[in-house]
C-alpha cells in the first residue's frame, strides 16, 4: 500500500547556492543516503528560470551569478536575503527531526511533532496562511508576487493561501543543491522496499476490520484482518499492526473501515486537482520574449497570480539518467512539463508550441487542498492502525513522507512494547543536547 509520489520539485534560483548549505526537501532519502541501497544520485540540471506574468517576464535569470545578485537587488532589495534567512531558520528547526529520530523518539500526532521541533511558533505556522506569515515578517506585496507565488504554484498548484509552514518548504525546494535519483527518484521506493525484506501483495485493499482470532500458541488476539481484490479475486490476510500509507481520499484510496466504534471518520480530506502535461515539441519562445527563438535560453518558466492565465509553470523535463554528452537538441524540441488547473485545450497548446509530436496529459490529486487554520489528519486511526499521510496536511513532499514512515514505524513499535518513554516527549532538542 506505498504510494510513491514523486513531487516536484523547481529547478528554481540556482542563486542561494553560495549563500549557505542547504536542505533538500524533495531529496527524500538523504539522511539514508541512497548508496546503502546501491543508488546514486545525479544533480539536477542548471537551467535558467523566468517568472512570466501574463504579459511579460518580471524576472529572468541569468548565467551570472552577480548579474542575478544585482537583479534581485535592484528589484526588490534585500528581501531576498531575508527571504533566505527566514526559510534557513525555519528549515534549521526542522532538521532536528533527524536526530530525534536516530535516537528512536516516536509521536503520535504531526502537530505533536511540530511542537517538538519549532514550538508554538511552529503550530502557529499551520494556523496562518502565508501570506499573513510573510506580511508578519515584514515582505512587500511585489516581492510576494513576483517571487513567492510563482514558487507556489509550481510546487503546489496554489497560491499564497496555503498555510506558512508548507510555503516554508515549498521555498525551500527553490533552493539549489537538490538531487535526484539516478534513472528515476522511483528507484527509492523499490529499492527500500527490496532492503527491507518485505513480501510485496499487489492489490487493492477494500476493507479493513478487527477481529478475533486464535492464535497456534497463546489465546485469542485481536488482528486486523485486510480484505483485497487483486486482478478479479478477492483475498483476505490477518496482520497484528496495520499502517495507512496512501491518502485517504476517496476517489485515491477507497478502504472502507468496517464496524470500528467510534468509526474511523478521516475522508474529508481535500486534495489539489492538478494536471501535468508533457508536450515532446518547439516552444513558441516570443510569447515570453522578443528575443529570437533559437536563443531564448530558459529553461523554465514560472508565472504569477494572473486572471487568464492557463498554466502554472512549463519547463524542460531533464532525463533521468547523467549523460556525458547530452545531445543537444537539432530541430529545437524539447519534451516539456506543462502544470494548470485544467486540462489544457489544444489550441492553449498551440499558444505555447509553434508546433508538436505528442502531448500527454494526466490529472491528479497531487497534494492537499491547503486551507489554514490546518488540522493534521491522526496518526493513530485505531488501536495499532496508523495513518502516514495526516503529515502532507502540514507539507507534502517526498522527504515528509520518509518522515512520517520512520515516525509510524517507531510508534508502531514503541507502542506495541509500552516504551511510553519514548512517545511525545518534550523538550527533547534539550535533553538530546547534553547527550553530545
Ligand atoms: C491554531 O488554531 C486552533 C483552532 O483552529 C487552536 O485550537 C490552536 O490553539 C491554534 N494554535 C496556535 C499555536 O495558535
Ligand atoms: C467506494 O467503495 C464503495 C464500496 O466499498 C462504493 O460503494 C463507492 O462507490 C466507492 N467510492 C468511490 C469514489 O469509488
Ligand atoms: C508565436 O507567438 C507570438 C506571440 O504570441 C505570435 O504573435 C505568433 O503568431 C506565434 N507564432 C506562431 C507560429 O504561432
Amino acid at each position: 500500500m506505498v504510494r510513491c509520489a514523486a513531487k516536484l520539485v523547481s529547478p528554481f534560483l540556482g542563486l542561494w547556492l553560495l549563500l549557505c548549505s542547504c536542505w533538500c526537501p524533495g531529496s527524500a532519502e538523504l539522511r539514508a543516503p541512497p548508496d546503502k541501497i546501491g543508488l546514486s544520485t545525479t544533480q539536477g540540471s542548471d537551467g535558467l528560470m523566468g517568472v512570466y506574468d501574463g504579459e511579460s517576464l518580471v524576472f529572468e535569470e541569468s548565467h551570472w551569478f552577480i548579474i542575478n545578485m544585482i537583479k534581485l537587488v535592484w528589484n526588490y532589495g534585500l528581501q531576498f536575503f531575508r527571504m533566505h534567512m527566514w526559510v534557513e531558520d525555519v528549515l534549521d528547526k526542522f532538521m532536528r527531526i533527524y536526530r530525534y529520530q536516530s535516537h528512536d523518539y516516536a509521536f503520535t500526532s504531526v502537530e505533536k511533532m511540530l511542537h517538538a521541533l519549532g514550538g508554538n511558533d511552529f503550530l502557529g505556522m499551520l494556523n496562518l496562511t502565508l501570506l499573513e506569515t510573510l506580511q508578519k515578517a515584514g515582505f512587500s506585496e511585489k516581492f510576494l508576487n513576483e517571487m513567492v507565488v510563482p514558487v507556489m504554484r509550481v510546487n503546489y498548484g496554489q497560491s499564497l493561501d496555503t498555510n506558512g509552514f508548507v510555503g516554508a518548504v515549498s521555498l525551500a525546494g527553490a533552493e539549489s543543491g537538490l538531487w535526484a535519483i539516478e534513472g528515476g527518484n522511483k528507484l527509492a521506493c523499490s529499492g527500500l522496499l527490496q532492503a527491507s525484506k518485505s513480501n510485496l501483495i499487489s492489490g487493492s485493499v477494500m476493507y479493513i476490520e478487527e477481529k478475533i482470532r486464535t492464535k497456534q500458541t497463546g489465546g485469542p488476539t485481536k488482528m486486523y484482518e485486510v480484505v483485497y481484490q487483486a486482478g478479479s479475486e478477492t483475498y483476505s490476510d490477518f496482520y497484528d499492526i496495520v499502517l495507512v500509507a496512501t491518502p485517504m481520499n476517496r476517489k485515491m484510496s477507497n478502504i472502507t473501515f468496517l464496524n470500528f466504534d467510534p468509526p474511523i471518520d478521516e475522508f474529508h480530506q481535500h486534495y489539489q486537482h492538478i494536471v501535468t502535461t508533457l508536450v515532446k515539441g518547439q516552444l513558441n519562445s516570443s510569447i515570453f520574449s522578443n528575443r529570437a527563438i533559437d536563443n531564448f535560453g530558459l529553461t523554465s518558466v514560472l508565472t504569477t497570480d494572473h486572471p487568464g492565465m492557463f498554466f502554472n509553470s512549463i519547463a524542460i523535463v531533464s532525463p533521468v539518467r547523467e549523460q556525458a554528452n547530452p545531445e543537444p537538441s537539432t530541430d529545437g524540441t524539447h519534451v516539456w512539463k506543462i502544470f494548470s488547473q485544467e486540462t489544457l485545450t489544444k489550441e492553449q497548446i498551440l499558444k505555447l508550441f509553434l508546433s508538436y509530436d505528442y502531448a500527454v496529459t494526466k490529472p491528479w490529486l497531487a497534494y492537499p487542498y491547503y486551507k489554514p487554520p490546518e488540522k493534521c489528519p491522526s496518526i493513530i486511526l485505531h488501536d495499532r492502525l496508523y495513518y502516514l499521510n495526516g503529515i502532507e496536511f502540514a507539507a507534502s513532499a517526498m522527504e515528509m513522507s520518509a518522515i512520517a514512515a520512520h515516525n509510524a514505524a517507531l510508534l508502531a513499535y514503541h507502542r506495541w512494547n509500552g516504551h511510553t518513554d519514548m512517545i511525545d516527549q518534550e523538550d527533547l532538542y534539550e535533553k538530546l543536547k547534553t547527550e553530545l
